[in-house]
């Protein structure tokens, strides 16, 4: 079976915990029940880390596996900061699509800026939990 990833950056653990009028209430558990439940013909994988190497460590990993038809990264606020990121994104070849849970434009100035926008093969922000499902679908349409 062909697999997707899901790469969730720093604080994105706390999911359902943390700041529940931004980002929700639900777990990103609860959530990944619900959409392998959704998702037909594709596995979903899911890995989380607060750290920058890790996240780079993981696109490297998958990134040259053809058995990904890409991967769904929330960067968290590394989205941000990272050059070592966009960097990573650039080397590998499995394409990668930026989501954000919150509309970061409609935000602080400091999250207006993506430094991996434009190495990324698309960007949904604002949907909610629902903005992994559409990056998903992105994949599975192409
Ligand atoms: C986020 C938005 C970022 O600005 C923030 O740092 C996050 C989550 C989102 O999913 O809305 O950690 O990526």
């Amino acid at each position: 079976m062909m697999k997707i990833l899901i790469l969730n950056g720093p604080n994105l653990n706390l999911l359902g915990k943390r700041e529940p009028g931004i980002y929700g209430n639900q777990s990103m558990e609860e959530y990944l029940g619900t959409l392998r439940q959704r998702v037909d013909g594709y596995e979903i994988e899911y890995y989380q880390s607060n750290h920058e190497g890790d996240i780079i460590d993981k696109l490297h990993q998958v990134g040259f596996d053809s058995n990904y038809v890409g991967i769904v990264l929330n960067a968290g606020a590394y989205t941000h900061t990272s050059l070592a990121i966009a960097d990573a994104i650039s080397a590998i070849k499995v394409p990668v699509i930026e989501v954000h849970i919150s509309n970061v434009h409609a935000r602080e100035q400091v999250r207006h800026h993506s430094m991996i926008s434009a190495v990324c093969r698309g960007v949904i922000a604002g949907f909610g939990m629902n903005s992994y499902n559409l990056a998903i679908n992105a994949f599975i349409n192409n």
